[in-house]
């Protein structure tokens, strides 16, 4: 038996400043699509940005449902109108903010679904996509899916 290490990289900000200026323009976007959470039963509101490697941000927000499964959370909302509407490019890059009732609150971090499908996608690109989850006092980032989800199932 041998054990196995697996060494996962956090990047931390304090604030929004101290980040690149394509990444804060992703978090402002994010923030700017909590707009958009329809979440009459959690009030949890969530928005997610994603940068293409075009440049191009789409941006999508969480949409519950009385029949719970049935809603989607803002990640895989962007996600899936990123990938339906420019098929051939990459996913670069996402930004998440959440909050309460719309107030940005700790950084937002995904769900093991929405994981699952942005790890699709960067193996769809074959290059590394970073994940921003942005807070009221903290920003986190990392700069590979494989960072948020070791050992991504893509076997298949
Ligand atoms: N939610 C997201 O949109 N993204 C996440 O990463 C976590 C949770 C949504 C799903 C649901 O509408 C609400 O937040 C409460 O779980």
């Amino acid at each position: 038996m041998t054990e196995k290490h697996i060494d996962i990289t956090i990047e931390e900000y304090g604030s929004l400043e101290e980040m690149n200026a394509e990444d804060q323009e992703l978090v402002k976007a994010a923030i700017k699509a909590m707009g958009g959470a329809y979440a009459p039963y959690s009030h949890f509101h969530v928005g997610a940005a994603v940068r293409l490697s075009n440049g191009e941000i789409v941006t999508g927000a969480n949409q519950e449902n009385a029949a719970f499964p049935s809603g989607l959370c803002a990640e895989r909302t962007a996600m899936f109108a990123a990938g339906s509407k420019y098929p051939d490019k990459d996913m670069v890059s996402i930004a998440i903010a959440g909050g309460v009732h719309g107030r940005v609150g700790m950084p937002a971090s995904p769900c093991g679904a929405c994981r699952q499908v942005m790890a699709q996608y960067q193996t769809k690109a074959g290059k590394p996509m970073s994940v921003i989850m942005a807070g009221s006092d903290q920003i986190l980032k990392v700069r590979r899916v494989d960072d948020l989800l070791p050992m991504i199932f893509d076997n298949i």
